[in-house]
């Protein structure tokens, strides 16, 4: 298996075209730039319906003016097939991102949450299976692992969805799963388990809890804790989630027709992230210290632990995770303070 920086070297000599959906968000603003830093052309399709503008600004300004002309946006909607065959035209991977997340908003919006990240789904397998594309990836999640108690968790056993929103992702997987099988359409799901770091929207009722929680300390505002805070993730720092993108769209056809876990393989109490991210906040806001945080209620829908087990994605795709928790951390508060500090 050709290791994660050779494969970066190899697309920086034979740039390709790829399609990220999404591009506007979090996650697809990242492999944006990743792929504009590499040399790639980039078609990026996006709403805006969770996504902004400045995440697109941003990464104009943080990439080279020449990489930025290998860019087309798409303004489009990704419920509609014919946007969706547009902006797979001539492309070589797709990188499907776009999505309502959030589990809240799902419980309260079911259909749009259905129509976006199911009908838009099936959407894009058809548009990148008629285009003919290399390879598409998309975002599943870990909330595909419903209510079974293993952990850490393992891609072949999981149980009941415990939200409209995780519902959608494993109907994501079943398609995906019905397209290889009936058209010999053979794509990549990557499980993600909470994804944070540059440019995770801080605002909103449906905001994570990283960006959530560096926000409100940074501008002195209270932040909650859903529980008791003994509630664990396995957070996920946003490099390895594009190194892991990387690596699945140019695996070999042996890889492909499977799912993956993308995380750091490590779980984090809520209790002990509020204080790693007061830590790094304290350094620009002193007063932080002293901060400490309001419990209440338990989430509707939320999973008590999560942990991933990342041998699969490490063996088959060659998956190493760079960055830890901390080292993540490091970076992602640096970005908060930078533009929300007041
Ligand atoms: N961030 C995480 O921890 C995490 C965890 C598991 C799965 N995921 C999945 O990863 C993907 C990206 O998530 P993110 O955290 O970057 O969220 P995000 O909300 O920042 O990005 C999603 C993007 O999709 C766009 N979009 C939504 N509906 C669309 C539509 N109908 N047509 C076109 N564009 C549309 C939004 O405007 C937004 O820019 C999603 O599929 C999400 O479900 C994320």
């Amino acid at each position: 298996m050709i290791p994660y920086e050779e494969r970066m070297a190899l697309l920086r000599q034979q740039p390709a075209t790829w399609l990220v959906t999404g591009v506007a968000g979090f996650i697809g603003s990242n492999l944006l730039e990743t792929l504009l830093d590499l040399g790639q052309y980039v078609v990026g399709l996006d709403n805006f319906a969770t996504g902004h503008q400045h995440n697109l600004d941003e990464v104009e300004r943080t990439v080279a003016a020449t990489a930025w002309q290998r860019f087309r946006f798409i303004r489009g909607d990704i419920r509609d097939l014919a946007t969706c065959r547009a902006a797979c035209a001539g492309v070589d991977y797709v990188l499907h991102q776009a999505a309502l997340g959030s589990v809240p908003r799902s419980i309260e919006d079911p259909l749009t949450t259905n129509e976006t990240n199911i009908s838009g789904f099936v959407n894009m397998l058809v548009a990148a299976r008629d285009a003919g594309v290399r390879r598409m990836v998309y975002a599943a999640s870990s909330s595909t692992y419903g209510d079974h108690p293993d952990l850490p968790k393992v891609e072949e056993r999981i149980g009941n969805p415990l939200s409209p929103y995780a519902v959608t992702k494993l109907v994501n997987e079943l398609y995906a799963s019905v397209f290889a099988r009936t058209y010999g359409f053979a794509t990549i799901g990557l499980r993600y388990f909470n994804i944070f770091g540059r440019r995770q929207d801080p605002a909103g009722a449906y905001a994570a809890v990283i960006p959530n929680w560096c926000a409100g300390l940074l501008k002195g505002e209270p932040v909650y804790i859903n529980g008791d805070g003994e509630t664990s993730r396995d957070f996920c720092f946003i490099d390895n989630c594009v190194q892991a993108n990387i690596l699945a769209a140019t695996a070999g056809d042996e890889a492909a027709d499977q799912v993956y876990n993308v995380a750091f393989g490590e779980r984090t109490s809520l209790n002990e992230l509020y204080r790693l991210i007061r830590e790094r906040v304290a350094v620009r806001v002193p007063a932080a210290v002293r901060a400490e945080p309001i419990h209440r209620d338990f989430r509707a829908g939320d999973v008590r632990h999560s942990l991933a087990d990342i041998s699969k994605a490490g063996r088959r795709l060659g998956y190493r995770p760079e960055y830890s928790v901390r080292d993540g951390l490091d970076k992602a508060a640096q970005w908060y303070i930078e533009r929300f500090a007041v």
